[in-house]
């Protein structure tokens, strides 16, 4: 009935596709999917490398019992324990009961916490080894990659690296599972939305798992989410170096909240200027269309941002009080920042972008164009002028 799909030999993905769930988290769209990884090692000790989301069981469970029949599982490695990875322990340990579930000391009180389970529990601890047999395992933690217990797990025999939440993807995986199976780009962009969404705000965490993990001689990085990777391993380790350290390509995100237009009128002349001054790569949203998922993920290609709102009842208008908000929590850091809006009676939303990019400790680039009402040629042309400025101050790093 079902072809196992192998790794190496006898290290197994059964992993499921989620092409239902809307919201990941109840937040992020959804609207390519996702995939929850889940791997078998069957040796003289069988092991899980992490469940899947509890509503998923069913097909994570067949695909185990098609390879191992109706022969015990030893153990449950949770590397990560929200619940996309660990909903299905319980379900697991209903039909396992005697498997010994293994996490460091901070896992051990969340299963307890979230599952109520308190036997048949294994503390491991950091460069701790486990023997399987032929396999073994080592743990190192990542902490707040993506929470404060998540961990990852290196298989020394065939150099894989189960990952966890670290270099996986949004998007499910359509065939292809393995990096040599697909065309890589059409997963960066997932790849980058799952991290700047997700992770986004633990740079120095992924910064430090990096380095940790340095010393491995990988080759095979297996995450718990999207493709896994055997040919493209030092490029999904450079990307998460640049947006752990909020590295932006050369280019420009304009996000801007817009009532009846004027604010929105404002987007566009600035963004013509980004471009007649050299800039290709120049995005616009309108906050109140485009969910923050993906101007998050945008933010975090490009280096230039530049933010507009109208004022709202003396505060910024609620949707982009919320991307602000979202960018704050992120720590945004290591961009060039400039900021517009308009008003009719007295203006608020600027100062309070500004507000936003100093505690972030931006770049602040040209002067902040507000304007009463319409826009008018004074104005205009200070629009001009900024994307000018915002365009120049991008080439000076071409050198
Ligand atoms: Fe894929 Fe932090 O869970």
């Amino acid at each position: 009935m079902f072809k196992p799909v192998k790794l190496s030999e006898n290290i197994y993905y059964i992993g499921v596709n989620d092409r239902r769930t809307a919201l990941f988290e109840n937040m992020w769209p959804l609207p390519r999917g996702v995939a929850y990884n889940s791997y078998l090692i069957v040796d003289e000790k069988t092991t899980l490398i992490d469940t899947v989301e509890a509503g998923h069981a069913g097909k994570w469970l067949k695909k185990i019992q098609s390879i191992i029949d109706d022969k015990p599982i030893d153990y449950l490695v949770v590397n990560h324990m929200e619940p996309d990875h660990s909903g299905a322990i319980n379900i697991l340990r209903q039909l396992y009961p005697n498997i010994e579930i293994i996490g460091n000391k901070k896992t051990i009180p969340m299963i307890e916490g979230f599952y109520g389970i308190t036997d048949n529990m294994k503390t491991i601890n950091e460069g701790d080894t486990i023997d399987l047999g032929i396999h073994s395992l080592s743990f190192y933690t990542i902490p707040m990659v993506h929470w404060p217990e998540s961990m990852v797990c290196f298989e020394n025999t065939q150099k894989t690296l189960f990952s966890s939440d670290a270099f996986g993807s949004f998007g499910t995986l359509d065939g292809g599972i393995f990096d040599t199976e697909i065309n890589i780009d059409y997963f960066e962009d997932e790849m980058r939305r799952y991290y700047s969404n997700i992770v986004g705000k633990y740079g120095n965490p992924v910064q430090k798992a990096l380095s940790k993990l340095n010393g491995l001689d990988i080759s095979t990085i297996a995450p718990s989410h999207g493709p896994i990777f055997k040919d493209n391993i030092q490029k999904v380790i450079n990307w998460y170096d640049k947006w752990s350290q909020y590295i932006g390509e050369e280019g420009v995100v304009i996000a801007y909240a817009s009532m009846y237009g004027n604010t929105e009128e404002m987007a566009d002349v600035i963004a013509r200027s980004i471009a007649e001054n050299g800039i290709k790569n120049i995005r616009v949203y309108d906050v109140s269309k485009t969910h923050s998922s993906y101007i998050l993920s945008d933010i975090f290609k490009y280096k230039g941002l530049i933010l507009g709102s109208p004022t709202y009842s003396n505060e910024l208008h609620p949707n982009m009080e919320a991307l602000a908000m979202k960018l704050s929590h992120i720590g945004l850091s290591n961009h060039y920042f400039g900021t517009f809006g308009s008003f009719t009676w007295a203006g608020a939303a600027v100062k309070k972008l500004i507000e936003t990019a100093e505690n972030l400790k931006l770049e602040i680039i040209g002067e902040p164009v507000e304007e009463k009402q319409g826009l008018k040629k004074d104005k205009y042309e200070a629009c001009i002028e900024l994307g000018k400025v915002m365009a120049e101050k991008l080439k000076a790093d071409r050198n």
